[in-house]
């Protein structure tokens, strides 16, 4: 079965507008960052732990440190509120390769997340019952697009891109990266997955309600759908999702 998928705004008095989570939902919290908040604030360093406040600081950018603190702090706060655990008991640990997640003490439910963010947005994912990865990039326009599809593509969305007209080119290039990397961190291996071993049908991209399944370099479909989500002008996001 298709979850739902619900998107919401985040802001501080999110307990009055949302829903708890329900089995069957994916929800996603978009976030934004523009720089109208200190990251040095004490009121984000007040809520970060100490290993955060450590990676915060390594950011040389101010806006790079809010984003980090918060990415984090809203992440736990929406953490305790969907499964009403203290904050204390939120305690995020990294898999192998780098994807965080919640060893949840068994009276609290188990509750999927991901993160992503990118030049004034942060999405946040989550799920009782699916797998998720979720990536938003800002579309670029001053890469060299066709090298890197011909680099990190499969042949297949090689062949979609280069047949696209000039003027959709760069976004149907952007539309296909966060599929691939929300697949990707659904997995939790990010890029040290080779991204050309698996594929998506991009005929259908420009419609918004296209649900992705992601083909396996065998041409079999694996269990995984991707969906995009409408970040914001000049953003383009995706969430990835398998049933768990
Ligand atoms: C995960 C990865 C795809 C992120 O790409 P990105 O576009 O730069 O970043 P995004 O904003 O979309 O995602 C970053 C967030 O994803 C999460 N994340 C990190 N690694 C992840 C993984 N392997 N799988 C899923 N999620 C991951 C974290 O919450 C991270 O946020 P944080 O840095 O604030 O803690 C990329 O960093 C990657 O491929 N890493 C591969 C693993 C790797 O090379 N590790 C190096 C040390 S072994």
């Amino acid at each position: 079965m298709l979850p739902v998928i619900r998107l919401y705004n985040y802001s501080a008095s999110f307990q009055e507008t949302s829903a708890k989570l329900r089995p069957g939902e994916i929800h996603i919290w978009k976030i934004a960052c523009n720089g109208q908040s200190s990251p040095d604030s004490d009121i984000l360093q007040s809520d970060l732990l100490p290993e955060e406040t450590v990676r915060m600081k390594q950011f040389a950018h101010p806006k790079d440190k809010l984003r980090y603190a918060l990415g984090h702090t809203t992440l736990r706060k929406l953490l305790c509120w969907y499964t009403e655990c203290p904050k204390e008991e939120i305690c995020i640990i990294n898999a192998p390769h780098g994807k965080p997640y919640w060893k949840n003490p068994s009276q609290y439910p188990s509750v999927e997340f991901n993160l992503s963010h990118s030049g004034d947005w942060i999405l946040l994912a989550f799920s009782l019952d699916y797998f998720l990865g979720v990536d938003t990039e800002r579309i670029d326009t001053g890469k060299n697009l066709e090298k890197l599809a011909q680099r990190f593509y499969h042949p297949q969305e090689i062949k979609q891109y280069q047949n696209m007209d000039d003027s959709h080119k760069v976004s149907l290039f952007f539309h296909c990266w966060t599929i691939k990397e929300a697949y990707l961190k659904g997995l939790g291996e990010g890029l040290l997955h080779p991204t050309n071993e698996f594929y998506v049908n991009l005929s259908a991209w420009r419609e918004p309600d296209t649900i992705y399944t992601i083909y396996s370099k065998d041409n079999l479909p694996t269990l995984w759908c991707a969906q995009h989500l409408p970040v914001s002008e000049g953003y383009v996001g995706t969430i990835a999702y398998t049933p768990r």
